[in-house]
């Protein structure tokens, strides 16, 4: 007997609760805002779109208002932090003001009405959902404006080949996730799609501009729906300065470090001692620059390929100053080409190219080793030495000119012209 009694007692409370209606001392008790919200949410289907005639679509108006961003260039995702207006018609939350004391808007839960299921195409993996829970505001006409404020996390793609001085463009794709045109219709606001007056820029990047565009993604396979995409692509600047600090200016001091080391005298220990550091310069920017920059980039940025060419002539330059050094200290007499072309050299204009013509030390050196030559044979001897140390200065000199040339073309070549 109790038992039925029980389920009787949940019968009638599951009805009250499913037919929605109240003690009538209760609804008199309620103001007009509250009776305005009870009726209208009184058989209120938040699940289907707000329209009475299920072929014309609900023209959803976006408009972003940008508040922040955050760039992992690294990760390749860009973060967006922006209040999302989106505004609709929603054909079964229209009033009469007159009826409920004039109120013209009210407020209301984003949970109790329906929304627009607006998606990131592009989204990461961690992309949560579409849906957002924030308070609305309705007007007697229908219209519902929410502003949620939503972070969304996309995947874009990073060009680093003029690092650190690049501009990336990300992308981000929003649509409806299940609807077709026909149906949720997304377009921008009239005026001002995309506002950035709060806009505050993050960590290391300046936002440029943001251009907005519509796709209507109509497509071959389906011509009575359309899929249209709201695109924003963002344009953005490196805020360089840290990274020029840290890597460009020491790779010009370096390749400078370099050519120098290339001007001094071949028997001068100092030159190999500055090559060998100029050397490991080049290793350890590399080993910098691969902290900084994704190796897994689409492209490898310029600075990363001027560095490994110059490391590669920095060698070379080490690898010569100890040949040239050999050379220097030859006994053997010199081949007849030797002596013709530092005969050749010396006479013509080269002369005036050969830098060591003019350092007094060397031109010391050739008037002792003359001035001792009283012996023919010991004149021979110093003949045979001062030959190889022109020619040892002939290549010198060649390679000088070879190295700066090569670093006008590497440096030609690798800046970006545009
Ligand atoms: C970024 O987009 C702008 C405008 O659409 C374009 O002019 C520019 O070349 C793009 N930059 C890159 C690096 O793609
Ligand atoms: C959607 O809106 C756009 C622009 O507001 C309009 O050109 C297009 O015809 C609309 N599509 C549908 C299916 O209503
Ligand atoms: C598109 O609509 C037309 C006219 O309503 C119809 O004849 C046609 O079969 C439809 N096409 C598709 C692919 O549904």
């Amino acid at each position: 007997m109790l038992r039925y009694g029980v389920f009787a007692c949940l019968f009638l409370i599951n009805s009250i609760l499913v037919r929605g209606d109240c003690p009538p001392e209760r609804q008199t008790e309620l103001h007009d805002e509250a009776k305005l919200h009870s009726d209208l949410l009184c058989a209120y289907n938040s699940n289907y779109r707000p329209v009475k005639d299920h072929k014309s679509a609900v023209i959803v108006k976006v408009r972003f208002a940008l508040k922040y961003i955050s760039f992992d260039s690294l990760e390749e995702t860009i973060t967006l932090h922006s209040w999302v207006a989106l505004n609709w018609k929603d054909e079964y939350l229209k009033w009469t003001p007159s009826d409920y004391g004039n109120i013209q808007e009210i407020q209301m839960e984003s949970h109790n009405i329906w929304t627009p299921d607006m998606a990131l195409f592009n989204a990461d993996a961690n992309y949560q959902s579409s849906s957002f829970f924030t308070t609305c505001l309705v007007n007697n006409e229908g219209t519902v404006t929410c502003v949620p404020h939503l972070a969304h996390t996309g995947i874009c793609r990073t060009m680093l080949r003029r690092w650190p001085y690049d501009v990336q463009n990300c992308t981000l794709y929003f649509g409806s996730w299940m609807h077709t045109g026909e149906q949720v219709n997304f377009t921008f606001y009239n005026t001002k799609p995309v506002v950035m007056d709060d806009f505050q820029n993050g960590p290391g990047w300046k936002l440029l501009n943001v251009v907005n565009e519509r796709l209507p993604g109509s497509y071959g396979c389906c011509p009575n729906s359309t899929y249209p995409m709201l695109k924003y692509t963002l344009m953005m600047k490196r805020e360089a300065a840290g990274p020029a600090a840290m890597i460009v200016v020491p790779s010009i001091v370096i390749v400078l470090l370099t050519l120098t080391s290339l001007l001094m005298d071949i028997k001068d220990n100092t030159r190999l001692v500055l090559l060998c550091f100029s050397l490991f310069g080049h290793f350890t920017f590399i080993t910098e620059i691969g902290y900084v920059v994704p190796k897994l980039s689409s492209d490898t940025p310029i600075i990363l390929l001027f560095i490994r060419d110059s490391m590669i002539v920095t060698l070379s330059a080490i690898l010569v100053t100890l040949l040239l050094m050999s050379l220097r200290n030859r006994t053997l007499p010199p081949p007849i080409w030797v002596t013709s072309l530092n005969r050749i050299v010396s006479s013509g204009p080269g002369k005036y190219v050969i830098f060591t013509e003019f350092d007094p030390s060397v031109s010391m050196e050739s008037k002792v080793l003359t001035e001792d030559s009283n012996s023919a044979s010991n004149n021979e001897k110093s003949n045979i030495a001062l030959d190889w140390i022109q020619l040892a200065n002939i290549l010198n000199t060649f390679v000088f000119i070879v190295s700066f040339v090569v670093y006008l073309i590497l440096i030609t070549t690798y800046i970006p012209t545009d």
